[in-house]
């Protein structure tokens, strides 16, 4: 049931790389966490080993009308991943104008699949403000935003902590209460990197979920389309990831025991199916 959403107003500060890795970070800590993907790059599957050639996925279903439980792809690491899909330029427009006439589009079967109280759910989001993000911003129980130590993440921290980046006035000071910051890619090595991560640390106080350091290991697990825990456990940003994972268990509610029915309609994903591979 709790809803996780990493966004950003800035891009290439790795919400992606987050979402994957700490959804795994959760599926390892005994959590069973579903990671959809609402950015159009369609790349939250790279991370998780999803075929190029399988470009398949839920928001691509939307726009044709289709279930997009049937996008479902159970992945190697544990963690359930509904990838974006991929679409063309007009597609994609499409979509946002449908999603921005009617949010109710992402919203149903997000409610649904947020009726299975034993299921986190951990939504990547395209940078800066969407149509998708907006419809999604309700459901939301914590916002993870990403930041770089550098000089224009730092700039954008007002924007970021107040929470005007997902909103205004009222509205905006209620989403910065559901909160927290990860501050990303810091290098000690740096002079600029590591005063830049230290400041904004001092500054955020509780609303700093954690740090993780620029580690090349990182890439290299992207590039080989592997979990960073899997791919490198003893990096420096897969310790710093496990420590994240412990923070964000530590907001969430204790896991209902699955056996215990939900209310409402069935849920759109069969958990009698989960641990099964797709591809
Ligand atoms: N801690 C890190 N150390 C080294 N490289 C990193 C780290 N975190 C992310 N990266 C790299 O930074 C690049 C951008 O990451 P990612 O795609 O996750 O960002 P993003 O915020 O999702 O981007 P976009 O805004 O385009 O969706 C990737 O190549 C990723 O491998
Ligand atoms: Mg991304």
């Amino acid at each position: 049931m709790p809803v996780i959403c990493l966004a950003s107003p800035k891009g290439g500060v790795g919400k992606t790389t987050m979402s994957a890795n700490l959804a795994h970070a959760l599926q390892r800590a005994g959590r069973r966490v579903l990671a959809i993907d609402l950015d159009p790059q369609n790349a939250l599957r790279l991370h998780f080993g999803v075929p190029l050639e399988d470009t398949g996925g839920f928001m691509a279903r939307l726009t044709a009308g289709v279930d997009p439980g049937g996008a479902l792809r159970e992945t190697a690491s544990g963690v359930a991943l509904l990838p974006h899909g991929a679409l063309d330029m007009a597609s994609s427009l499409a979509l946002a104008v449908a999603i921005e006439r009617n949010p109710e589009q992402i919203t149903a079967p997000l409610r649904r699949l947020m009726a299975d109280p034993g299921l986190v759910i951990i939504i990547d989001t395209p940078p800066g403000p969407s149509h998708a993000l907006a419809a999604v911003i309700p459901l939301v129980d914590t916002f993870v935003a990403v930041l770089l130590a550098d000089a224009a993440s730092t700039a954008l921290l007002p924007q970021v902590e107040t929470g005007a980046f997902l909103g205004q006035g009222t509205l905006a000071s209620l989403f910065a209460s559901r909160l927290r910051i990860i501050i990303n890619q810091v290098d000690q090595a740096s002079r600029l990197s590591f005063t830049a991560a230290e400041a904004v640390a001092r500054h955020l106080g509780p609303k700093l979920l954690g740090a993780v350091a620029r580690d090349e290991a990182m890439s290299e697990a992207l590039a080989y389309q592997r979990l960073l825990l899997d791919f490198a456990p003893a990096s420096r940003a897969a310790t710093d990831l496990g420590a994240i994972a412990q923070a964000l268990v530590a907001l969430l509610p204790t896991p209902v025991a699955a056996s215990q029915p939900a209310a409402g309609p069935p849920p759109l994903l069969d958990p009698s199916r989960w641990g099964q591979r797709s591809w």
